[in-house]
């Protein structure tokens, strides 16, 4: 077995100190590898033979941050303990950091792949940053985006190396770039070629082996920060802070604590010593270890958004299928996006549509996004072309004779999926799966017009299907469980990520959605004032507020669906107070949605918006009005209750999925890490029911919560 950390020490005495953990699949800051580090850089230093060291690690990437799994397992729910042991494992990293940089000896970081986080911490702790020039590689700080800061000297490390206004995208957005970026920025020193990577870093090794810290060269500017043009002012320094903390009230609405943090952190700790900086960081990064908002961050993103590409939802037993050619029937909005996100990852599509014309028309779509990548530099004219020889396209039904999959994304109309269903399967091999982009109908429905409805799946993709990353799997009632398999690993084929979903009226992703946008309408008919709806949607954290998202899906749409639902349904079908606000707008005031210029906004060609003002006049706004944070907790109950629904009636059973699939879906509030884990850590079970009944009392049964949640809350229970 190999050493976690090796070292060889050439003639000049140079050592080459290598990170390779053969206990783990990347390198990354555990208990026992910060025991392990500090004994060999202590061994180092204490050798009068070494004059230097080179850092690198022996896997792709350079070291990945801390093993965040390991710390959240020492917490015992008693605060001060667990704060006490998390500060000494900070303490001890930063023990080592300043060894490397006051030790006397020169250090460099050899970044032989991704530096992120805690890795690029270490780095910024050597003297020296050289980069292999590695494509994939990445670098930055994305702690934000899990609710933390950068806890091993990141946030005071980066503003005095590359000054404060610099560092601010870095720390508070998560800024993650390849190499040529952060050398731009200063993060890094040099790129190299990997071949000459080690050579490279001795060199610098021999040629300056003297080498200070900034902070450390000159003791008497140690209290201010350092610019690589000068020593900043404090009250430069203020009004950096002012302007980020007011962009960032803008941007977040106050939701998320860790950015606030970590410009707090900075401001405080730019005035100190970094030593003491390093203390009040230490202080910060674990008040937010220990919250409940990076509690589910960090579940919500770093394990479920691992469990679920992992695909833990896939029947084990079935082997992989590898698709090479897939059919797409229908080449408009979604079949177009379709045909561009599998001709992207190198499949071949067959692009299909009830004329050569249209099909061709539905080409153009993927000319256009890479033109625009061309354009942006981002690939070559010949990777574009290239992918556009990828896609076929046909009115002919027998070009589908050698795929492996057909996608339907023709109208939304039983009718005609179920003619395209029959059509396609006449040609298609015994294997070749069918699959339908529906975005409402019933799956076990359509796939009764199949010959083979256990081939029938569904695969609900998102608009625009380049840039959305999730696809809901629905599994019909004779759906089988090797089609299951072979539906998840397309998606993985595409890079996207899936959740599963037993068929039901609107899935999970449109049901639990379309009770945002109802209850914004809700509100407007009970005379909430129209801003006040929208301020608090985007308050609670959703992109949109409710009555723009409606324009935008298109009211027309939404009282189409609901027709539809309720034809089905009949007797059983249970009206909401919005309906009557849809039906309103669009068979009484002609107001459709965007698309038509009119909706609850109207729309100018310049692309500017403001409220229709018959609104005032059809639902006049009531004198007495609700608190924003009351309407803002309907809004987020709503379809916090809709989701407990969901689960409670099995149409979706993973909790990671429920949350990830609530949050890649429809933007519901990401802070909250998605929509259990809002019900579960941050309001609490119990604190969530009461709050739900005192709703049911006001606004009726739409908020009556499953059975299931009080049980589980009883019971001290969990979801995840
Ligand atoms: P669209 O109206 O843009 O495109 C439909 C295409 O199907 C048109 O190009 C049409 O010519 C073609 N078509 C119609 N009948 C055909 C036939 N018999 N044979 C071959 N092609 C035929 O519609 P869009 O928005 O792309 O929606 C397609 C499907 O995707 C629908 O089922 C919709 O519910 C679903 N969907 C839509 C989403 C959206 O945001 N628009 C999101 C997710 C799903």
């Amino acid at each position: 077995m190999t050493e976690l950390f090796t070292y060889a020490i050439d003639s000049d005495g140079i050592a080459t100190l290598v990170w390779d953990d053969p206990n783990a699949p990347v390198n990354a800051m555990s208990q026992a590898v910060m025991t392990a580090l500090n004994r060999v850089i202590t061994d180092l230093v204490n050798n009068a033979q070494v004059t230097g060291v080179v850092l690198t690690s022996g896997k792709k990437e350079f070291v990945v941050g801390a093993d965040l799994k390991e710390i959240l397992s020492w917490e015992s729910g008693e605060r001060e303990r667990d704060i006490a042991v998390i500060s000494e494992f900070i303490q001890s990293i930063h023990a080592v950091m300043r060894l490397m940089e006051t030790a006397g000896k020169p250090f460099v970081a050899a970044l032989n792949g991704s530096a992120l986080g805690g890795g690029m911490e270490i780095a910024l702790a050597c003297h020296y940053r050289i980069a292999a020039n590695q494509p994939k590689a990445k670098f930055g700080f994305p702690e934000v985006t899990l609710g933390l800061l950068p806890g091993a000297g990141g946030t005071q490390r980066l503003p005095r190396m590359i000054g404060v206004e610099a560092a601010l995208p870095w720390l508070m957005q998560g800024l993650q770039t390849g190499a040529a970026q952060a050398q731009a920025a200063g993060l890094i020193n040099e790129v190299v070629d990997a071949t000459q990577l080690l050579a490279a870093a001795k060199q610098w090794l021999r040629d300056n082996p003297n080498a200070q810290q900034p902070w450390d060269q000159n003791k008497s500017t140690r209290h201010t920060v350092r610019l690589p043009g000068g020593e900043v002012q404090s009250a430069k320094i203020s009004q950096v802070m002012m302007a980020a903390q007011a962009m960032l009230r803008k941007q977040t609405h106050g939701n998320y604590q860790a950015p606030q943090q970590i410009l707090q952190t900075l401001y405080e700790g730019c005035q100190l010593p970094l030593e003491q900086a390093l203390q009040l960081e230490c202080r910060h990064f674990v008040q937010l270890l220990l919250s409940n908002q990076a509690k589910a961050l960090i579940r919500t993103f770093f394990l479920g958004l691992q469990d679920v590409n992992k695909l833990k939802a896939r029947p084990t037993d079935i082997a992989r299928r590898q698709f090479a050619n897939i059919g797409i029937l229908g080449a408009g909005m979604m079949g177009a996006g379709i045909a561009y996100a599998a001709s992207a990852k190198g499949l071949d599509v067959v692009l299909l549509d009830t004329s050569q014309v249209q099909a061709d028309r539905g080409k153009d779509y993927t000319r256009r996004l890479l033109d625009k990548k061309i354009a942006a530099k981002k690939i070559t004219e010949q990777h574009a072309k290239a992918q556009l020889t990828r896609i076929k396209t046909t009115s002919d039904y027998q070009d589908l004779s050698d795929c492996d999959l057909v996608i339907e994304a023709v109208f939304e109309d039983r009718a005609i999926k179920a003619k395209v269903t029959a059509q396609a399967e006449a040609v298609i091999g015994a294997d070749t799966m069918f699959a339908s982009n529906t975005s409402t109908l019933p799956i076990s429905g359509l796939a009764a017009a199949s010959q083979r409805p256990d081939q029938f799946i569904g695969l609900h993709f998102f608009s625009p299907v380049d840039k959305m990353p999730l696809v809901e799997i629905i599994v019909g009632e004779q759906t089988s469980q090797q089609s299951i398999a072979w539906a998840l690993d397309f998606v993985q084929q595409l890079g996207k990520t899936p959740i599963v979903v037993n068929d039901s009226r609107g899935f999970y992703t449109s049901r639990v959605f379309k009770t945002y946008v109802l209850e914004g309408m809700a509100l407007l008919k009970e005379g909430v004032s129209p801003a006040l709806i929208e301020n608090a949607g985007k308050m609670a954290g959703m992109p949109v507020g409710p009555l723009a998202l409606s324009d935008e899906v298109s009211l027309e749409l939404m009282d189409r669906i609901s027709r539809q639902t309720q034809q089905d349904l009949g007797d059983a079908y249970v009206a909401h107070p919005g309906d009557e606000v849809v039906d309103f707008m669009v068979h009484h005031a002609d107001r459709l949605g965007k698309k038509a210029g009119r909706g609850f906004y109207q729309y100018t060609d310049q692309g500017d918006k403001s409220l229709w003002p018959g609104l005032a006049e059809a639902y006049p706004v009531a004198v007495q009005q609700p608190t924003p944070a009351h309407v803002k907790q309907r809004l987020l109950y709503a379809q916090a209750v809709e989701a407990l629904h969901c689960v409670s009636e099995g149409v979706i059973s993973r909790p990671h999925e429920v949350d990830i699939g609530s949050i890649f879906g429809w933007g519901f509030a990401a802070h909250t890490g998605g929509i259990l884990s809002f019900v579960e850590t941050i309001e609490g079970m119990d604190t969530f029911i009461r709050n739900a009944d005192a709703l049911v009392e006001q606004g009726g049964d739409r908020f009556r919560v499953p059975h299931m949640l009080r049980e589980l809350a009883e019971t001290g229970g969990s979801f995840y």
